[in-house]
């Protein structure tokens, strides 16, 4: 094989006889495909666009190259694909020079950005994991930057979800999809492919034409939309809030927007939705990371759904914590958070009224805290460190509850974000929200423990870090629901690096089924841990990693995702999936 202006020699022309077809690998991971069809060599490459099977196991008809193993058919002189979710075929120009045979393979530049982006969109559209995979795959390959790819997904997910999704389904979806990015950035290659797999995976499916939401004619201030958006939220009319959000957005007030909707959030009505809080967070991310351009219509559409969603007619307990909320709100709104600075408190006595399963009792502690100036932030900690503490300790051999623990978890670390975005005084009223989750997850046999008491202190008996993480990674994989919480805390009281373990035990979640059921809690760990809690020197900040360790543990498949992602990963370098499957 010799080369020269983009040419390759690839053999002699009696090294495919008339009828048969011939692979010659051209450089690592890369093969081309020979075709005799009458008198005429053709050649291609040998990577079938749909999954990789080598292409010279296919057939050729009437001009029409049908690839063996799932019947994508190309053209075989252009390459073009006539199936949907298929790339186009690259096909090469043959030249003979006596009886040598010649192709001109080009350069193996990227060339083929808006093709591999189509295909993506196609993925997005129909839901499938293996297009979006390998879309992104080749993308990322191709030099595309993760931003434009998500940005994308993102145009998707807009339309998506106004024309297919409802609050909660919704609020799932973009969960999914900024945990997948947050998560991602920790990672590189394999795993970071996989975690923004994760994200276009939950942002797939139907996108239909809607009619498009105009905006209100003017003139309207903006005390008229807030005004407005508040009683359309009591009133459950979630198109007329989309309506004025929209209106917002078009008159350039897009800053106040965030504001208004945690404050409609963390109304007392809205007890019990525990996941708006938590979702309209993750929305507000959306915006910093993107930009109100691209996230306007997601933002207008599902915030409008979720804080002008139905509610039922409150039950016994809830209408009660309703009443006691509302009738708190005054001062909640009313007090002057500047003097709220105090991080030492009776930590202790507030978590016994939080665990005591007397709503009264909770919500007065949680408001005589605020009143005697404990810092917001420093309440956030207590309630996520207890979530975590919850985790860490629930009882498995029943219903461990962890879809309602991790959202008591979730919520509470999200309330972080209505600080930031909607102010102490929505923050401290999300204080409430938090602390009627906690009531609501009583069904869950937990013995109360004072949060200060302090975690035994064995140390690990394994050499080094190293070492020790992978024991805890092979507890998890062996599912030793028992023992891991009990290596993690060995392992931390060795001194090791707490977040090298993380990332491990992220790796390990991330490529399991489970891994979107346990995406928006692994993010949290990740923030909790690299933020406030894990640097507070709090004696319970342990149990951040000790809960997310027993719960991706127990609820563990071992089905093993893995094959797919790696897949898509030699699919990109260009290999044939018999290659793969050679390695
Ligand atoms: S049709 Fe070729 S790999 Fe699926």
């Amino acid at each position: 094989m010799g080369s020269g202006n983009g040419w390759i020699r690839v053999g002699s022309v009696a090294d495919v006889p008339a009828g048969e077809s011939r692979a010659v690998k051209i450089s690592e991971g890369r093969s081309v495909a020979l075709f005799n069809v009458d008198g005429r060599i053709h050649a291609t490459d040998n990577q079938c666009p749909h999954m990789g099977f080598p292409l010279t196991r296919g057939v050729v008809k009437d001009g029409v190259l049908t690839c063996d193993w799932h019947g994508r058919s190309f053209d075989l002189e252009g390459g073009g694909c006539f199936n949907y979710e298929c790339d186009d075929l690259e096909t090469f120009a043959v030249d003979i020079r006596g009886d040598e045979l010649w192709v001109q393979a080009g350069d193996a530049t990227y060339r083929r950005r808006d093709q591999h982006l189509q295909l993506l969109w196609e993925g997005l559209l129909s839901g499938d994991s293996w297009t979006i995979s390998k879309a992104t795959a080749l993308l990322l390959s191709g030099g595309v930057s993760e931003h434009d790819i998500v940005q994308l997904i993102l145009r998707h997910l807009g339309r998506h979800v106004a024309s297919e999704q409802d609050a909660g389904g919704g609020g799932n979806i973009v969960s999914l999809l900024v945990s997948g990015l947050e998560v991602g950035r920790r990672y590189d290659g394999e795993d970071r492919l996989m975690a923004l797999s994760l994200a276009g995976r939950a942002a797939s499916g139907r996108a239909s034409e809607r009619l498009e939401v105009i905006t209100l004619p003017p003139p309207v201030s903006w005390e008229q939309i807030d005004g407005w958006v508040r009683m359309f939220s009591r009133n459950m009319q979630d198109f007329r809030i989309e309506r004025c959000l929209h209106t917002a957005c078009e008159n350039g007030q897009e800053e106040h927007i965030f504001k208004l909707l945690f404050e409609c959030a963390v109304a007392p009505y809205f007890l019990g939705f525990a996941r708006n809080v938590a979702n309209l967070g993750d929305l507000a991310r959306v915006v910093d990371t993107f930009g109100w351009g691209e996230a306007s219509e997601l933002v207008c559409n599902l915030a409008a759904k979720m804080v002008g969603r139905g509610r039922d007619e409150p039950e016994r307990f809830h209408r009660d914590a309703v009443r006691l909320l509302t009738d708190l709100a005054p001062d909640l709104e009313s007090h002057d958070y500047t003097g709220n600075t105090r991080t030492d408190y009776d930590e202790n006595a507030l978590v016994d009224a939080l665990l005591s399963v007397d709503v009264e009792r909770s919500f007065g502690a949680v408001a005589q805290a605020l009143k005697d100036g404990v810092a917001v932030e420093r309440l956030i900690t207590t309630f996520v460190l207890l979530a975590a503490d919850r985790m860490a300790r629930t009882p498995v051999n029943v219903d461990a509850g962890w879809g309602s623990l991790s959202t008591e978890y979730n919520l509470a670390a999200s309330l972080r974000h209505v600080h930031a975005y909607g102010g102490p005084a929505a923050a401290a009223k999300g204080l409430f929200h938090a602390a009627w989750q906690i009531f609501d997850n009583r069904w869950i046999n937990i013995p109360a423990r004072a949060l200060d008491e302090p975690l035994p202190e064995h140390t690990s008996d394994a050499p080094d870090a190293a070492s020790a993480s992978e024991r805890i990674v092979q507890s998890i994989r062996s599912l030793d629901i028992h023992g891991v919480g009990d290596q993690v805390v060995g392992y931390l009281n060795s001194g090791f690096d707490g977040s090298e373990l993380l990332k491990e035990i992220g790796r390990a979640i991330l490529w399991d089924d489970t891994n979107m059921e346990l995406l928006p809690t692994l993010r949290v760990t990740f923030n909790e841990w690299e933020g406030a809690s894990g640097g507070s020197g709090h004696p319970s900040r342990y149990q951040l990693l000790v809960g997310l360790a027993r719960y991706a543990t127990d609820v563990r498949l071992n089905k093993n995702s893995m094959a797919s992602i790696n897949t898509a990963m030699r699919f990109s370098e260009g290999r044939t999936t018999v290659e793969v499957f050679d390695e």
